[in-house]
Parts: structure tokens; sequence; C-alpha cells
């Protein structure tokens, strides 16, 4: 039993859990998956696992996403992205959702799928279905050979390594890495991004492990905010663009490992509901960066601020304006708006990760949750 506990104190290399060592593990798992599928210096991607259908690329109608859990925000992801730079329209599907519809599928259509373990039952009886119907299916998996894999017409892997902790950290984030790489792909394909364009991002992409590095830094402040929130019943958490899928992973991750109730929410929704909720009980997480929607963002933040909410934002490095507003402000480095959520997931993932230890929770291993959903 001695040698079993020293072999797992091994496994998690010196990292109290396999979670934190996963989050830790991201500026490494992220360089991996872009290792020779970006080309910064040509403003080049090249996706082997997709190359045979770059032509049908240039001619689609839509793409179809379909995902559960954290995939199904990454998925979230990839439609921002994709419809950004490809111009083509992007649909985010629940598999389970998907699966018991009938839904209007034909062979123009491409149906991307997600899946960290590439095992989950509903994801894959959502690929069988859109395979009869004559899809083309592209599966994005980071279990090497896994039955999603096998089952899709092509694919890109995550590279991320084994993944231990239930919830999902490094398979996330090489998951929006990846459909960062398809979207920038695409629109190579379609003519929809500049050569010089892609150059600008593929370099800012490059640097981003090291973003994520300094990132990891502000992990003393990140846990003594969680020391102030640990004791929380609820929690909120907004954002707006490609931040509402941030907003909408930090609450899950929240909620799965630490047992608050934990809610994401598209900022500007607020007003229609949440905002009953807040009161000087309920913790507000913002993702407050200096991008196209700060304007807005701030006054959301003034709006859960007037009604004596606590706000916890992540901002933009060296920022003054929320920092006057919020209680407590965690810091990222400065990026373009398509890498934002790369980087504003890392401090939720910490958060989250120091309030369940807080709150004495099985972190790797939480209740009633399964790495890898193999039933319905
Ligand atoms: C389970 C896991 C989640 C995961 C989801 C989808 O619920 O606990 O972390 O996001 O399944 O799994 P997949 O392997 O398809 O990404």
């Amino acid at each position: 039993q001695e040698l079993e506990l020293k072999l797992e104190m091994l496994e998690k290399g010196g990292f109290d859990h396999f979670m934190l060592k996963e989050i830790y593990e991201q500026p490494r798992s992220i360089k991996d998956c872009m290792r020779g599928r970006i080309y910064p210096e040509e403003g080049k991607v090249q996706l082997g696992g997709i190359k045979e259908f770059a032509e049908k690329l240039k001619n689609i109608d839509r793409i179809i996403i379909v995902a559960c859990g954290t995939s199904w925000h990454a998925g979230l992801v990839g439609e921002y992205l994709i419809e950004e730079y490809a111009r083509i329209p992007v649909e985010v599907e629940y598999a389970s959702e998907f699966r018991y519809r009938n839904p209007i599928i034909t062979e123009k259509d491409v149906v991307i799928a997600i899946s960290q373990s590439g095992e989950t039952a509903d994801t894959m009886a959502a690929i069988e279905m859109a395979k009869e119907r004559g899809a083309t299916i592209f599966g994005i998996c980071n279990v090497a050979g896994a039955s999603i894999p096998r089952l899709s017409h092509a694919g890109v892997y995550t590279h991320a390594g084994p993944e231990i902790g239930v919830a999902s950290t490094k398979a996330f984030t090489a998951q929006v890495t990846v459909l960062t790489l398809m979207a920038f792909y695409m629109a190579q394909q379609k003519g929809t991004i500049t050569t010089s364009k892609l150059i600008e991002l593929l370099t800012e992409l490059d640097n981003i492990p090291e973003k994520i590095q300094q990132t990891l830094e502000s992990n003393n402040i990140i846990k003594e905010v969680a020391d102030k929130i640990k004791d929380s019943t609820n929690c909120l958490f907004l954002g707006r663009g490609s931040g509402f899928p941030v907003a909408l992973e930090g609450a899950l991750k929240l909620k799965e490992i630490s047992y608050i109730h934990a809610e994401g929410y598209p900022a500007a929704e607020m007003k229609h509901g949440p905002i009953a909720l807040i009161d000087e009980e309920m913790p507000v997480v913002f993702i407050a960066t200096q991008n196209s929607s700060y304007e807005k963002v701030i006054s959301n933040i003034q709006e859960v601020k007037a009604r004596k909410g606590k706000v916890i934002a992540i901002v933009t490095q060296g920022d003054t304006e929320v920092k006057k507003m919020a209680d407590y402000c965690i810091e990222i480095p400065d990026a373009n708006e398509a890498f934002l959520p790369l980087l504003a997931t890392i401090p939720l993932q910490l958060l989250s990760y120091h309030i369940a230890v807080m709150r004495g929770c099985n972190v790797d291993q939480p209740r009633n949750l399964a790495k890898s959903v193999t039933v319905e």
C-alpha cells in the first residue's frame, strides 16, 4: 500500500492532485497540440488529419458541432472562431438532444464531434445518425484510437496527453486550440483571411503557451480570492462574446468539483433573470478583459455592484477601469480576442480547484461524476 501511495505521488508529479498537475501542464499540452500544425512565418496552418477534405471545405454550407459537457463548451468557442474567420455558419448541439430530434442533415454538411475520451455514448450516437444521412464527420478527440476517431471520416487529435482528473482542464484548452486551428485552416482554404493576417494571428498563437505560463503565476492571488468566496452557496459567471462559453465552463468547473451551485450566463441576459438573485451573498465572476465587449461588460458590473453583489473580474493586465469597481481582480496577459478563451479559462480552473480543496472535496473524483460516460 505504501508503494501504491508512492506511485500515485510520482504520477502526480509533485502536485497534490491530478487536476492541479493537469492545469499546470497546459503551456506544454497546447504546444504539443500545435506542433507541426502551424507555420507562423509563412502564415500557414497544416492539418494532416483533414487534408483530404480541403477541397470540400471550400463549398460547405454549414458545420454542426456535437458534443457533451465541457467538450460542448469548446464547441461554442469553435462557433465564434469558425464564423468569424472562415465565415461558415455553425450550429452547436448537445449530442443527446441532436440524436433524438429529427435534425436536417445533408451530404453537404460537416459534423464536428468533440470528445476528450472518444467514448461518450450520446456523441457516438449523434455521429452514427449524421453519417447515415450522408454528412462528413470530423472528430476532435484526445484519446488515440478511441471509438469516435474510428467512427469519423477524418479528424484532428488534441494531443493533450492522458487526463485523469474527472473535471476536464487541459483537454478543454487543447480542444479550443484545435478548433482555433481548424477555423484558421478553413479560412485559409476559403480565402476569407489574408496571409498577412494569418501571420499575425499564428505568431500570437505560438506565444499563447508562454502567456498561459504567466497566467499560472497568479495562482496565489487566485487562492486568496478562493478563500473569500469558498463559503458561498451560489455563484454566477458572466461573459459576452467568446467570454460567454468561458463563463459556462467556469461555472461547470465550480459546480462539478466544489458542489457550489453555479450558473454561467451571457452577461446581457442577466437582466432577464439572474439579476433577481444578486445580493451581498452572491459572488459574480465576470470575464471583463479589454476586447470588443469591454464597455458593455463594465455596465453589467455596475449593475451588480449597485445590488451589492461581490464582483470577481478576470481583467487584462494593467486594467484600471474594472479595478475601480470590482472587489477582486485577476489579471491575464493582453491578447487578440480570438485567444481570450485559452487564457481566461485558466484562472477559473484554478479558482474552482482551490475552492474545492478548501471545502474538503474530492477534487479528482467528484461524487456522481464519471470521466467517460459510455452509457446513456
Ligand atoms: C463527462 C466528463 C466531462 C466531459 C463529458 C464529455 O461528463 O466528466 O469532463 O466533458 O463527459 O466527455 P467527452 O469525453 O466526450 O469529452
